[in-house]
């Protein structure tokens, strides 16, 4: 291993998250080099397995998060038109879009990113990184992405931008005849159709009530209605359909409730006054599990299913080892100043992080608390706290 080189931070991870501390950082010029890494350098899971998903937020926001920092700025400036940022500019801004415009817009502020002078792309996997207490650095180090060797870096700010990925929970009477079927692939239509044996009777489980568990029946009954008529859906849900309200300037359950397309499919079709006349309900049966009712509907219901698709949320992805003086860290996230604190309530120096894995707390004008995951809200949390990771 060649010794370590000194940066002035280290941002791990390229999805829109990372780009957008990336943004942040070369905005505020810090001296050195900031090294960036990701095995992929690819828009993150957007890109990998999202592109055929109808996004929930206004193609309005997408341009908002591409052009609220100056580097962002400069690389589309740069860019020869037709580009991602032409073909997004072009779109009606007050509708949504599929998530393919906004993977290959940040895509191609990646590729502006990476060409600048401040910035040490490195393609790898962090795999640890130690803070030496008594100098407040962090030594970080990197697997490269070919196993060619590692790479050592020293710096006084590392950034986690690592993502998240659906959540498995423990299903009572899920016994082994039910086969999991992963979430990412119910959201890509393209896999999904093949991945079904198309002329055999089977019924899918889907739990869960929120925008993966809606965009979830709305991809599984297409296929009902068209190329897998046999197919049906038993849908578990634990509560009743909510939406994001517009009210006077703000929105309420901004990041909880449904907008956009899943809205206006679960609102037509999904309802209970509307799903036993609706299309989708010559598909989908719902399953009430509402109020402690879960174990015994499941034991009913669930040994008639072939496959479950479980919709119930987001979970980390696995962190770095992390440590301090070579004693391990469970780091916890401070959602308000994108900081982390040790077990005892201490700040940990220079360690922060961002996106969906370290999200924003935020509290609505009716005190309810949400976590704000988004492209432009990870945006606006590193506008309000980075000039603190950097002072
Ligand atoms: C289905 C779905 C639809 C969504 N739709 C919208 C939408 O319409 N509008 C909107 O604004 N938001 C949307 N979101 C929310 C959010 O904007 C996305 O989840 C976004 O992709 C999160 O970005 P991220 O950078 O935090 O994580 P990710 O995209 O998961 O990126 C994390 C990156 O970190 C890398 N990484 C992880 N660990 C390491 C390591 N140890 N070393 C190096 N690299 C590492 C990974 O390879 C990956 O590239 C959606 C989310 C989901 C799940
Ligand atoms: N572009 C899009 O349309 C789109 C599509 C998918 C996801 N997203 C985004 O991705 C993020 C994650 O969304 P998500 O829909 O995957 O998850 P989510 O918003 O975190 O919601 C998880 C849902 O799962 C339910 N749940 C949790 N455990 C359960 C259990 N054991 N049984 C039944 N239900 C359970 C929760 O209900 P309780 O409230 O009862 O716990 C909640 O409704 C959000 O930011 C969202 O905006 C966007």
């Amino acid at each position: 291993m060649n010794p370590p080189q000194r940066c002035a931070a280290v941002v791990v991870g390229a999805g829109p998250a990372g780009l957008a501390v990336m943004g942040n950082l070369l905005e505020k010029q810090l001296g050195g080099k900031i090294a960036w890494v990701d095995p992929y350098f690819q828009a993150g899971r957007v890109h990998r397995k999202y592109r055929e998903v109808p996004s929930n937020t206004k193609v309005a926001l997408f341009q908002a998060y591409a052009t609220a920092v100056q580097p962002f700025r400069s690389v589309i400036n740069s860019t020869r038109i037709p580009s991602p940022f032409s073909t997004m500019a072009k779109l009606d801004q007050d509708k949504t879009c599929h998530l393919h415009h906004a993977a290959d817009m940040v895509r191609a502020l990646t590729e502006g990113i990476v060409k600048m002078d401040e910035v040490y792309a490195c393609r790898g996997h962090v795999t640890a990184a130690n803070l030496a207490d008594k100098t407040s650095s962090w030594t970080v180090r990197i697997q490269r992405a070919d196993h060619s060797d590692e790479v050592e870096l020293i710096t006084p700010r590392l950034i986690l931008c690592t993502g998240s990925s659906p959540t498995q929970v423990p299903i009572p009477a899920c016994g082994q005849h039910i086969e999991r079927l992963d979430l990412d692939i119910v959201l890509k239509p393209s896999d999904l159709v093949s991945y079904l044996p198309r002329n055999e009777p089977q019924t899918v489980a889907v739990v869960g009530a929120s925008h993966s568990a809606i965009l979830a029946l709305l991809n599984l009954g297409d296929l009902a209605r068209s190329t897998h008529p046999q197919l049906r859906i038993k849908w578990f849900t634990r509560h009743p359909l909510r939406y994001a309200e517009y009210m006077d300037g703000w929105i309420l359950r901004d990041n909880t409730g449904l907008k956009g397309l899943a809205a206006d499919f679960a609102r037509q079709q999904l309802e209970d006054d509307q799903l036993p006349q609706s299309e989708a309900g010559r598909f989908i049966t719902k399953i009430d599990c509402a109020g402690g009712q879960e174990a015994g509907q499941y034991e009913r219901h669930l040994p008639s299913c072939a496959h479950l698709v479980q919709a119930v949320g987001f979970t980390r992805d696995p962190l770095p080892e992390l440590s301090v003086n070579g004693t391990a860290l469970e780091p916890e996230f401070d959602a308000v100043s994108g900081g982390f604190h040790d077990a005892a309530g201490r700040v940990v120096p220079g360690l922060h992080g961002a996106g969906i894995a370290f999200p924003e707390r935020v509290v609505d004008p009716h005190g309810n608390v949400e976590h704000a995951v988004g492209f432009f809200k990870f945006m606006n949390f590193l506008k309000k706290v980075s000039p603190q990771w950097t002072a």
